[in-house]
């Protein structure tokens, strides 16, 4: 049983896109042992109550600066000993010694088909907006493998998104969520459950 925290920051459609997989049984011999958010009080802490898991806030906030807040979330991950570390929607930039400690354990998912806007300030709605801004027919999502830099890690799982006339940033984000975020992030991870997919070979 792969034992996975995801960490988020906000609303957790991507937590639960996980945990759906894992009720319905499309994410097999996998278990959410944990979940950290960097904010209190997002509704992805509400998810993981719902869904019996625990969930936690290290908030950065709390703490006198970025290391100690690295230490802090090191610290919590290590309490748990994750098999997976999944990165749903979380908008802190990793510490290295972390990626050190989980070496191609780690995952994110991206709102674009990566190398297309992606890397330093490209998160959320941004990633949509500069993809209309380009005015791009297809984008999509992505789920890598963490390393050192900003979404360059190597690539286990993309699937592509159809722009459609008169698309907003929120609507394009919605879409990309519905037809490849929820669909690659629980997917990539029934694989690597299931030891179909090999981070260790990726
Ligand atoms: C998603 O678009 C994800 O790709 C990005 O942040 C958003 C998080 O959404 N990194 P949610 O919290 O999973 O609903």
């Amino acid at each position: 049983m792969l034992k996975i925290l995801v960490c988020v920051s906000g609303g957790g459609t991507n937590l639960q896109a996980i945990l759906d997989g894992i009720e319905k049984g499309t994410v097999r011999n996998a278990k959410v042992v944990e979940v950290i958010s960097n904010n209190p009080g997002v509704y992805a802490l509400e998810r993981a109550k719902n869904a019996g898991v625990k969930g936690v806030c290290v908030s950065p906030k709390d703490y006198a600066d970025r290391e100690e807040f690295h230490r802090a979330l090191i610290e919590e991950i290590d309490s748990v000993s994750p098999d997976l570390i999944v990165l749903a929607g979380f908008l802190v930039n990793i510490p290295s010694e972390l990626v050190r400690k989980y070496p191609r354990r780690i995952i994110n998912i991206h709102p674009s088909l990566i190398p297309s806007f992606c890397g330093k300030g490209y998160y959320g709605l941004k990633v949509h907006e500069a993809a209309l801004a380009r005015g791009v027919k297809v984008t999509g999502a992505t789920v890598h493998i963490v390393d050192d830099g900003v979404d360059t890690g190597p690539i286990l799982m993309q699937k592509a998104v159809e722009v459609q006339p008169g698309d907003t940033p929120e609507v394009l984000q919605k879409r990309v969520m519905e037809q490849a975020e929820w669909v690659i992030l629980p997917g990539v991870i029934d694989k690597i459950a299931t030891g179909e997919l090999s981070l260790e070979n990726s």
